[in-house]
């Protein structure tokens, strides 16, 4: 039986991932840590309480004695940590916590891990830590190419910054220590749970309540979305079957522009939900400091040495999306009032 240690268990990824792997295996168990920020919250995890293979342990990535203690409660096979500050506009008002969480977090988790896994014969069998980075790494593309796992790292937000510096130091522990490890790099994520900070649940959001909807700059910069369960995926065969100190890109070839990505979330809610909304809704406003032009993932590696494809089509996610926050409205009101708008006020100031 193995036991994974996953970080930001009860965010956006995390808390999808858990649902992934606990419906998927039933001999596997696992160790959720997670600080419970804003960003952070158990209504994701509705279902899997129950479930004696999951535990919940309320705790900050940067905590050394918890963090600690964990490894002395549990044999931690597999570490996946996603836990982590995850919005580029946050981190441009105050990178000092992303630099905290995302960088020296790391840091943390890999020494306990190394502590833990290190023998005078090097590291114990069938252990690796994962780390969940982002394409944000490699910087911004121009009308052509794509981003492959050698593409040099140019981040340009505080956030995109954190991440490859915390990719920098996993590397580092393979190459110094041949620790076990891997890096995912992966696009733009979409599908339940999602914190309406982010452009989709925001945009769906703000329709439902006839609130107008901010296209950053000239709306053309363009992501590259993969549907959440699919990265799911490919994070567990990338722990199965990555080869050890390697980076896997996982994206898909869905890159749309953001305006067409608002043009289709008001579509769907005019057609289904209400035919008052509409695209006045829209209003363009200043654009994001060092916004990122492109982001378009080249997937070849994990296609061709793991077997990885997306499953879902953009068309058919972006409506199985919008489509959960429908029928989950008490979850985005939780999410959008009370205890999580005042826990984010008294952390951070009221920036
Ligand atoms: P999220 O903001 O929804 O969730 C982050 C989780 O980490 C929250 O539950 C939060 O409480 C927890 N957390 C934050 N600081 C912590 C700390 N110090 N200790 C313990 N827990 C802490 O983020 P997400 O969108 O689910 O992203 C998860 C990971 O995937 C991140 O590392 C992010 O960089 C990466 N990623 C995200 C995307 C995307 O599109 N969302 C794409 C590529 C990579
Ligand atoms: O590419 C992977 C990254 O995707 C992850 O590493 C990050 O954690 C995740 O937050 C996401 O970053 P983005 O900055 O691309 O996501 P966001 O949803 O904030 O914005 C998507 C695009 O939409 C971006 O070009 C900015 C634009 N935007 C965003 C918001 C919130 C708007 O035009 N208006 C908005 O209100």
């Amino acid at each position: 039986m193995k036991t994974y240690l996953v970080t930001g268990g009860a965010g956006f990824i995390g808390s999808n991932f858990v649902h992934y792997m606990l419906n998927k295996y039933n001999d596997i168990k696992i160790i959720n840590v997670d600080k419970l920020t804003y960003a952070g919250n158990l209504e994701n995890l509705k279902g899997c309480e129950q479930n004696p293979n999951y535990v919940f342990v309320q705790a900050d990535i940067c905590d050394k004695e918890a963090i600690e203690d964990i490894f002395k409660n549990y044999d931690i096979d597999y570490v996946v940590n996603f836990a982590a500050e995850s919005h580029v506009d946050r981190s441009i008002k105050m990178p000092e916590i992303f630099v905290q969480t995302n960088v020296l977090g790391t840091v943390n988790l890999l020494n306990i891990a190394k502590n833990n896994w290190e023998t005078k014969d090097g590291f114990k069998a069938g252990k690796k830590y994962l780390q969940i980075s982002t394409d944000e790494v490699y910087g911004s593309l121009g009308k052509e190419g794509f981003f492959t796992e050698t593409t040099p790292l140019n981040p340009h937000s505080p956030y995109s910054a954190s991440k490859a510096s915390a990719d920098m130091i996993v590397k580092a522990y393979f190459d110094t220590f041949k620790m076990p490890i891997n890096i995912t790099r992966c696009s733009n994520n979409y599908g339940p749970y999602q914190f309406p900070e982010k452009l989709i649940p925001l945009l769906i959001n703000n329709c439902l309540n006839k609130n107008e909807l901010p296209v950053y700059g000239d709306g053309m910069n363009i992501r590259d979305w993969l549907y959440v369960e699919d990265h799911c995926k490919a994070i567990d065969m990338v722990l199965n079957e990555g080869e050890l100190g390697r980076v896997y890109n996982v994206g898909g070839h869905n890159e749309r522009t953001n305006i067409f990505i608002v043009k289709t979330v008001i579509q769907y809610i005019h057609d289904n939900v209400d035919s008052t909304v509409d695209e006045s809704l829209i209003k363009y406003v200043e654009d994001r400091k060092g916004h990122d032009r492109r982001y378009g993932i080249d997937p070849t590696r994990i296609k061709d040495e793991l077997d990885w494809y997306p499953e879902t089509k953009f068309e058919v996610g972006i409506v199985k999306t919008i489509k959960w926050y429908l029928q989950n409205k008490e979850w985005m009101e939780n999410v959008t009032s009370g205890t999580y708008q005042d826990y984010y006020k008294k952390m951070y100031n009221n920036k």
